[in-house]
């Protein structure tokens, strides 16, 4: 596969702070790759980095196999950025926004007709087609900013947190539109710190702290690389202390969580640990509500390399 993105060893300071700490990675063509992390870990700043919107004090970055610089108006016409910030013209209609975003780069108006239309489409915007932005809600407004980022066709697009503050519907809807542009070829770049998002989108997935990449690959990938392996959680009718020591002792268990009657056991790897809890709970007669076995989730990774939650 070609890469169409290197990012080799950025470093961007803001005085004495590193924004961006030894910043590495690639991204092939075709591939839908997230950039996960908490607020302030980089994420914004790598970006604009990549589109060589700001200046960065170490490393270089390669976009479509060319340094990227300020000039590159080539390489530029070929990507899609949509930015965290809704930035759309209060006075044009929805029409009219893509209309123009899309002339940027369209200049044949039949062809852009025929690519606002699409765009419009793929958001889901058709009823809203003439009204102003303000008449939108913050969903559809996200919307039509993305229709406005994506309606010249890039071949490469980023989406910095396109669903910060949107509602389920919106979620879906970009989710799932995001997806199409994927499939009709596009390569994706999507930052969030939300890791349902990436678990359910991205092909591969890039966690980022303190502006550095601690951990590259797939979602199996990086649960694999972290000692917990299974979680099992049990709903006790009534909660006894002295539970805890005895399953505590059990064979691969690594922790456990109580609140309430409610008991969350990590296992590392290893065979049939819901069933071992489950005779030894039936041996000792100890009586439950629900008991059920559950895979890591991103945040246990997070949670493992970092020692704090990725939730704000
Ligand atoms: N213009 C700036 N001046 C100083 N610090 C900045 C500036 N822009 C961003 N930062 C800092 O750089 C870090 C990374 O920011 P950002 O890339 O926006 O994070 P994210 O997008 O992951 O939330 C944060 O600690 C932020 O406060
Ligand atoms: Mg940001």
């Amino acid at each position: 596969m070609k890469n169409v993105i290197e990012v080799k060893k950025i470093t961007k300071k803001y005085g004495e702070f590193k924004a961006l700490d030894n910043l590495q990675f690639n991204v092939e063509e075709g591939e839908i790759v997230g950039l996960l992390g908490p607020n302030g870990s980089g994420k914004s700043t790598s970006i604009n980095c990549m589109l060589s919107l700001l200046k960065f004090d170490k490393g270089s970055i390669k976009i479509f196999d060319k340094e990227m610089t300020p000039e590159s108006y080539e390489t530029k016409s070929k990507i899609g950025v949509i930015f965290q910030d809704v930035a759309v013209f209060e006075e044009l209609k929805v029409y009219e926004n893509i209309d123009y975003f899309c002339g940027l780069y369209i200049k044949d108006k039949h062809v852009r007709e025929e690519y606002v239309e699409e765009a419009i489409k793929l958001v889901g915007l058709n009823e809203f087609k003439n009204h102003l932005p303000k008449q939108l809600s913050g969903g559809l407004l996200r919307r039509l900013n993305i229709a406005c980022g994506i309606a010249h066709k890039p071949s490469l697009i980023f989406l910095d947190e396109p669903t910060v503050a949107v509602d389920p519907q919106s979620r879906n809807n970009i989710l799932e539109g995001i997806k199409k542009l994927n499939k009709s070829g596009a390569t994706i770049i999507y930052t969030t710190h939300y890791m349902e998002e990436v678990e359910q989108l991205c092909d591969r997935i890039l966690i980022i702290d303190k502006g550095k990449i601690i951990a590259n690959g797939t979602k199996e990938e990086l649960k694999g690389i972290i000692d917990i392996a299974e979680k099992v959680t049990v709903e006790f009718e009534e909660l006894e202390k002295d539970y805890i020591d005895k399953i505590k002792k059990q064979r691969n268990v690594l922790d456990i969580d109580s609140k309430n009657n409610t008991f969350k056991i990590s296992y590392k790897k290893g065979k049939n640990n819901l069933v071992n809890l489950i005779n030894f709970l039936s041996d000792e007669k100890i009586k439950y509500n629900k008991i059920y076995s559950e895979l890591p989730t991103l945040n246990d990774v997070f949670l493992e390399l970092t020692g704090k939650e990725l939730r704000d």
